[in-house]
């Protein structure tokens, strides 16, 4: 017998309805549309509006739910669910748990990862190396983030950033040698006074000093991430086509997280890709972190063929980063 590969065999999207435009935008910060478009490349973002009472459980629910119905599969052969994600509906029990129950994946368990907006990516490997073990056939990945939950709309470096969003993907058994072949995975906990929240975890629980100074957001320090974020998703994309001696004819598509389009830019280049081998939807969706890359198989998927070759590549907070080469399975 062959040796067994890790394939994603479906995957299913979801975007909120609420549309944030630059324009709206312009009218809560001191910002305009020509700024951020050169800037980031965004020109719109969801938003789970507060008032629907929902987490981010709701957005990864829906996400799993259109691959279920895409795929006709019996969410009761589901063995796992690992939700990436950023925004856990709360901070001790399982926002995968729950999301279990509501799909009816009654026989898995379940359980969260957190690394920032490379939870997804990181989560890819997680999923893979089970399915490689042998010992579950149905993963069901999903990266899911309402960034809107610890955005502060008065601060115009961040609010104009982040959108909330989530993918859903099925890692499966391959017999054919597709799926995930390789991957090149990284953290440096320098980083964490550049990117990250001071409250409402351990180290800093909720009290009302803490709410006052608004340390339940997220801070980014822009210039030095972009810096960190350049360097090393680029350098990332190149090591994991120089380990498997990939040329850029051989890519057939740069999967890239979602955070500012100069950053995939430059990491496009880098590989030598042509812009029309790169998939975007930054200008729609902003970054959903840990949402961005599944939602980019979501959007593509009509595209991709068996066989394609697909280099993920992420950067965020921590830092985390690294870069994925996935063989893709299905037509
Ligand atoms: O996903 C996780 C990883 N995150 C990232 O990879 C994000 C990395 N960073 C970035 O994408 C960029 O640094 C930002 C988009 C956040 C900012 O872009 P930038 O080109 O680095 O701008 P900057 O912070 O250097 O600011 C340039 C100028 C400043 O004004 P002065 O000091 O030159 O007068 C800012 O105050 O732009 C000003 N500025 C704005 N102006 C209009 C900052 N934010 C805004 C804004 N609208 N929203």
């Amino acid at each position: 017998m062959g040796k067994l590969t890790a394939a994603i065999t479906a995957v299913g999207g979801y975007v909120p309805k609420f549309v944030l435009t630059n324009k709206m935008l312009e009218g809560m910060v001191d910002t305009n549309d020509e700024w951020i478009v050169s800037r980031t490349g965004i020109k719109e973002r969801r938003i789970l509006k507060p008032e629907e009472g929902q987490g981010t459980s709701f957005l990864a629910i829906e996400a799993a739910k259109d691959l279920i119905r895409k795929k006709n599969i019996d969410p009761s052969g589901i063995d796992l669910v690992i939700i990436a994600t950023a925004t856990p509906d709360g901070l001790v029990a399982s926002t995968a748990a729950f999301v279990a129950s509501e799909i009816g994946a009654t026989r898995a368990f379940a359980y969260d990862l957190l690394a920032a907006c490379s939870s997804f990516l990181f989560g890819m490997s997680t999923a893979a190396s089970y399915i490689e073990s042998g010992r579950y056939k149905k993963i069901l990945l999903i990266g899911a983030d309402k960034m809107s939950s610890i955005i502060d709309y008065t601060d115009r470096t961040t609010c104009i950033i982040f959108g909330d969003g989530a993918g859903a993907v099925l890692f499966e058994p391959n017999k054919e040698g597709l799926g995930l072949q390789d991957e090149y995975l990284r953290a440096d906990g320098n980083g964490r006074k550049y990117l990250g929240m001071d409250g409402g975890g351990s180290l800093m629980p909720a009290t009302e000093e803490s709410v006052k100074n608004r340390k339940h957001y997220i801070y980014q320090e822009g210039k030095t991430v972009f810096k960190f974020a350049v360097s090393n998703m680029a350098d990332v994309a190149a090591k994991i086509m120089e380990q498997n001696n990939l040329s850029h004819n051989d890519v057939s598509w740069l999967v890239p997280h979602q955070a500012n389009k100069r950053i995939i830019d430059a990491t496009a280049n880098r590989m030598g890709l042509d812009s029309s081998k790169v998939m975007m939807n930054i200008d729609r969706y902003g970054n959903t972190t840990s949402g961005t890359l599944p939602l980019l198989l979501a959007d593509y998927e009509k595209q991709l063929k068996k066989g394609d070759n697909l280099v993920f590549a992420a950067f965020g907070g921590g830092f985390t980063w690294g870069s994925i080469y996935l063989k893709w399975s299905y037509n």
